[in-house]
């Protein structure tokens, strides 16, 4: 059985003080519910977060890492540090990072390698563009950014890896997937996972749905069998839109 993860980027939103706010009120809502939650703020809203879900079984995660240990690289941010203020999972791959700050799959990779060796949990996205998905190339894509993004992990650590689907043409548009293209994408990866890694490593695995998540469909979205979770953007910055997605999925 897997347990149901929803997760909140928030991404280039929200103060420290803001987000201390909406923890707390997630943390109170959320007590004693049996589900896993994860919320990513920006890097400078970590320490008030953190101190504002204290208590609370609400994960705070990072939403992108270095693949360097550490250095003159600046600007960045490495596993030592967020591990320092008790960070330990980390949003990777994001298709953001990927098409404005030109992460490939191979970089996406060393990130993948280098958080693992450093004890992290990761939430790795993946996802096709409305052009590869019109032109046929959606399994073809995904079968890439999973097989290079996995490139040299073991089985055993594949239990700190949670996959994130996300159709890059259903981020920040308000155009869901429909439940049936997302399971049935949901379907081809665990297969694809299924072939490298076997029958337990791909049944175990959490794949989380996210583009446009939001209260209205997330029942739906979470009712299917390959759909594991949800990954939330513009919907995770309010508690009166947040709550009902992770109360669906309790559902
Ligand atoms: P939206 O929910 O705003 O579409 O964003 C999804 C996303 O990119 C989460 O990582």
């Amino acid at each position: 059985m897997r347990k149901p993860y929803i997760a909140g980027n928030w991404k280039m939103n929200l103060t420290p003080t803001q987000g201390a706010a909406l923890v707390k009120e997630l943390a109170a809502a959320l007590q004693g519910k049996d589900v896993k939650v994860m919320v990513a703020p920006s890097f400078v809203s970590i320490p008030a977060v953190l101190q504002a879900a204290k208590g609370s079984n609400i994960i705070v995660a990072a939403q992108n890492v270095s693949d360097k240990a550490n250095g003159a690289y600046t600007g960045e941010v490495s596993c030592e540090q967020l591990l320092d203020l008790g960070i330990r999972d980390v949003i990777i791959g994001h298709s953001e990072r990927r098409s404005y700050y030109g992460e490939d799959d191979e970089w996406i990779n060393k990130k993948v390698l280098f958080a693992l060796s450093q004890g992290m949990n990761i939430v790795l996205c993946i996802g096709e563009t409305l052009q590869e998905r019109q032109s046929g190339k959606l399994e073809e894509v995904l079968s890439r950014q999973v097989k290079v993004a996995l490139t040299g992990v073991s089985a055993a650590d594949m239990k700190r890896i949670t996959l994130a689907y996300e159709p890059v043409w259903a981020i920040g548009t308000g155009v869901t997937a429909t439940a049936d293209d997302a399971d049935s994408a949901h379907a081809f990866v665990r297969g694809l996972v299924e072939s490298l890694y076997g029958k337990e490593v791909a049944e175990n695995l959490i794949i989380q749905y996210g583009g446009s998540v939001k209260p209205s469909n997330a029942k739906e979205l979470l009712g299917r069998e390959n759909i594991d979770g949800a990954l939330v953007g513009g919907a995770s910055l309010t508690a009166d839109k947040f709550l009902p997605i992770v109360e669906s999925a309790l559902e």
